[in-house]
């Protein structure tokens, strides 16, 4: 039996009907279950549900008193091993961003030094609000995890993404966070991710579709892995991680110098990046003219390669990866990178698949070494991160 302790804090929301579920999947698992339900949650699911599946006293009110928490919000605070808020509304999100705590759940979730995960469940238009969406971005810099939500039919009756994930994904994905190893402790690993600009004009640039998911997952997982992270990153169009140190770039030239900077310290690189191989001859320092009637030809000149450098000051002991972004001949391309960048493993995605490459939740990889070939079937960027990672991890110990 595991002895962990899960808190859970369910919110007001229809969806808080399948939190009852949760808690017996994960009690079914050993785990020590407390719930917290805020006031308009009862209104969907009662305490007594709650105690009943969890085995313990469900709480909801500051002033409720068990005799076993003196000071309450403090003691399930501390003991929780991960705390999970699902549903999650619009209104919890955004006291958690901006530390608000005025009832029980909104106090523990503040006073908690647990890892927090969160699955969000509202109307679609309240979740798409630039206000629920700013207060994500606050969240997911603070390193807090978040399942979903998914797309769908909604109880409101409209169709669009608001749905809470199902309660067998959460618990799967509480399980991974309980359940993760700390094996990359004492290990410094140096990621890239997202793209690079190349500038023509003051508003003009050229640039490709990687919107920085699959290096933030990486980064994700390195963190919860115990590993020091710097993250070096391009353009991106998610939330970025907590990490260690981060650096921002825009051109293929920023990524090569912040790069060659920092790699001497790091035991694992991985280049996540789609840097932009070419760059502008000429550029101009004022919006270029419009010359109407003539055709414009714009010279590129190439862009220092990263990998290739990194790869020529590869230091013993390190371990090198890549990706390989390929339409066609995925394997044999990727191989030719391997080789040329003098990479260990080189993580190869054909980006013309439906649910791989850029900008997608979702990859399908084939992992690729000087002795070993492996396809990886289609699975979320999140998951895809602790595979690669773990690949490394079995490189570096053989
Ligand atoms: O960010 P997402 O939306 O999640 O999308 C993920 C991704 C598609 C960007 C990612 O999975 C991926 O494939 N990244 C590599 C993109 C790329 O530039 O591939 P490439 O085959 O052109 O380059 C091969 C390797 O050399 C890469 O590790 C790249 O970072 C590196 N490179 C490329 C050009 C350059 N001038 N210097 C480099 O170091």
């Amino acid at each position: 039996m595991d002895s962990k302790t899960v808190v859970l804090g369910v919110t007001g929301g229809i969806a808080a009907y399948k939190s009852a579920e949760l808690v017996s999947r994960l009690r079914k698992r050993g785990y020590t279950v407390h719930v917290i339900e805020t006031k308009n949650a009862t209104e969907f699911v009662t305490p007594l549900t709650f105690s009943t599946m969890s085995g313990q006293p469900c709480i909801v009110d500051t002033f409720d008193r068990p005799e076993t928490w003196n000071v309450k919000h403090i003691a399930l605070a501390q003991a929780a091993d991960l705390f999970v808020v699902a549903p999650a509304t619009a209104n919890i999100i955004a006291k958690m961003a901006h530390g608000i705590a005025d009832d029980m759940l909104s106090t523990t979730i503040l006073a908690t030094k647990a890892p927090i995960l969160i699955a969000p469940a509202m109307n679609t238009g309240m979740w798409t609000a630039q206000a629920t969406q700013d207060n994500m971005q606050i969240l997911k810099s603070r390193g807090i995890h978040v399942i979903g939500p998914e797309g769908g039919k909604l109880a409101c009756g409209d169709t669009g993404t608001g749905r809470m994930s199902e309660p067998c994904e959460i618990e799967q994905e509480i399980v991974q966070l309980l359940e993760r190893p700390k094996d990359m402790q004492g290990l410094h690993v140096l990621i890239t991710a997202g793209a690079t600009r190349e500038y023509l004009d003051p508003v003009r640039f050229i640039t490709n579709e990687s919107s920085g998911r699959m290096g933030f997952a990486l980064a994700e997982a390195a963190m919860e892995r115990g590993a020091e992270v710097t993250l070096v990153q391009g353009s991106t169009s998610v939330p970025q991680p907590a990490v260690t140190h981060s650096i921002s770039v825009k051109t293929t030239q920023d990524l090569y110098d912040a790069v060659v900077s920092e790699c001497s310290k790091a035991d694992i690189v991985i280049q996540a990046a789609a840097p932009c191989d070419y760059r502008f001859e000429e550029t101009y320092s004022q919006k270029m003219k419009k010359q109407s009637g003539e055709p414009v030809v714009l010279r590129m000149v190439e862009n220092p390669d990263i990998a290739a450098e990194v790869g020529r000051r590869k230091q013993q002991g390190q371990t090198l990866v890549g990706f390989a972004a390929e339409t066609e001949k995925l394997t044999d391309h990727a191989m030719k990178k391997l080789e040329k960048k003098n990479l260990d493993l080189i993580v190869a995605n054909d980006v013309t698949m439906p649910g791989a490459g850029f900008n997608t939740d979702t990859n399908i990889v084939t992992l690729i070494t000087r002795e070993e070939m492996e396809p990886i079937p289609k699975m979320s960027k999140s998951q895809l991160a602790f595979v690669i990672l773990d690949k490394i991890l079995k490189l570096r110990n053989s």
